[in-house]
């Protein structure tokens, strides 16, 4: 009863003053193989050259990945630690496996197959150099319209999946974690899925879990221990020329923090010649004309917004609003144009519907705005120009709704920039 009420309390959005248009159903995915079968198969990078393999099994079994280049030919067996599983209320997952292969060549094919046995996935590692393609999509959660999301991300190739939290829409409910496992495993198979958490991983129960992110953390484990970082909810990783921060809107982030520590230690390696480009992702937008959820990243946005620009972050990501916004170039709510552009992209498709009523009149940093599901697309294509587009699911993929091109702050002569300290003198 308790949880029933604190999963409606959970559920109740968060503003009065926007309706949404009606939620599509939940798709429901049981799982059809045996105990020892490996299922909700994901793949996240791990360090260079290094791709982790996720999956679960009903039943203890092997932590075993075998691969090669030809499918059915696997030259290569890894092993990782011993599956683990947690309890929540009265659930218990299945067994988790985490295991890391590698190392892997780039822009190249794996076949693979996981516990020794089963059936046989792909995936191709990304590029080492540009062009390099991201597919965006936040607040996924497992209905019709995610599945329509799904098809049209993976109805065009890409290289890396980008998912600034909100995942399953579990809300305390387990099993739809692993329905959602099932749902998306067709696609986050194949390519790296790189998430960050929203507020629907977190899961706090008050005195029973008051840590949260039981779930969330046990399945996607990210490569935390690989970029530093002492916890799994922030994280950074370089693919081709572009270093990614993976930043945690639901755990501390003023300046007194890990995270707020990891984050400027983490900046200050960046090496621009390497890494030409630097894009952010968070969950709760620090930019928004929506009704809903104004205002919620704002304590975030005033601890860390200083060192994001003084990094010269040239595109920061957001979710938790169920729409699609591009504002411009921005630094403390002024345009301004060595601040990063922010794209709130929480249009994956979740139960709750969208995200209908902007505010009017449109700010003048705000350039475009819809409340449709659809994903983005961020094309690099060199050291200096990479290519935006947001798609709606309702069109094909050859249709953009929006797009820009971007210049990298890096390329630029005013806005180049070494970060060294928050105290950088711009
Ligand atoms: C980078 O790509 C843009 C867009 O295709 C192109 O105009 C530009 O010439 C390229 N720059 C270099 C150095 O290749
Ligand atoms: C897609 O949805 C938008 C917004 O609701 C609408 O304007 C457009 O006509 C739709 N396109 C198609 C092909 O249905
Ligand atoms: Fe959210």
């Amino acid at each position: 009863m308790l949880l029933l009420f604190f999963f409606l309390v959970l559920a109740a959005p968060t503003s009065p003053e926007y309706t949404r248009p009606h939620p599509r159903p939940l798709i429901s995915r049981p799982h059809k193989g045996s105990e020892s079968a490996p299922q909700q198969v994901h793949i996240s990078l791990a360090g260079k050259d290094y791709m982790r393999v996720s999956w679960i099994t009903e039943e203890k079994s092997q932590s075993i990945v075998e691969y090669g280049k030809m499918p059915g030919k696997y030259s290569v067996a890894a092993s990782g630690k011993e599956s683990t599983s947690y309890h929540y209320f009265f659930y218990t997952s299945g067994e988790i496996h985490h295991v890391k292969i590698g190392p892997l060549e780039p822009s190249t094919t794996y076949y693979y197959r996981c516990g020794g046995g089963g059936p046989e996935f792909s995936f191709r590692t990304p590029p080492s150099a540009f062009p390099v393609e991201f597919a965006v999509a936040g607040d996924l959660g497992q209905t019709e319209w995610t599945e329509s999301t799904l098809a049209h991300v993976g109805g065009k190739d890409y290289d890396v999946f980008l998912l600034p939290g909100d995942l399953s829409y579990a809300d305390m409910q387990q099993p739809l974690w692993d329905s959602f496992g099932r749902l998306v495993e067709p696609y986050a198979s194949m390519r790296p899925w790189m998430v960050t958490q929203g507020n629907h991983e977190i899961e706090i129960f008050p005195i029973i879990y008051p840590q949260g992110f039981k779930a969330y953390n046990a399945r996607w484990l990210m490569p935390y221990q690989e970029s530093n970082s002492k916890s799994n909810l922030y994280y950074s990783f370089d693919v081709a020329g572009a270093h990614v921060l993976m930043l945690g809107s639901y755990t501390e982030f003023d300046a007194d923090s890990d995270q707020y520590a990891w984050l400027l230690a983490d900046l200050a390696s960046v090496d621009r010649s390497k890494t030409p480009w630097i894009f952010a992702l968070i969950h709760a937008p620090w930019y928004n004309t929506n009704a809903a959820h104004k205002g919620e990243g704002e304590s975030m946005r005033i601890a860390m917004e200083n060192i994001l620009y003084k990094a010269r972050v040239d595109v920061i990501f957001a979710g938790h609003v169920h729409a699609y916004e591009r504002f411009t170039r921005v630094y403390d709510n002024k345009a301004d144009q060595c601040g990063p552009a922010h794209v709130t992209i929480g249009d994956g498709g979740n139960r709750e519907g969208l995200a209908m009523t902007f505010e009017n009149p449109n700010p003048s940093i705000s350039m475009y705005r819809e409340p449709s599901f659809g994903h983005g697309r961020l094309r690099v294509l060199n050291n200096t120009h990479a290519h935006w587009s947001w798609h709606r699911n309702n069109e094909t993929n050859s249709v953009t709704a929006d797009e820009i091109w971007l210049e990298s702050l890096s390329s630029s002569s005013r806005c180049n920039h070494v970060f060294t300290s928050p105290n950088d003198e711009l």
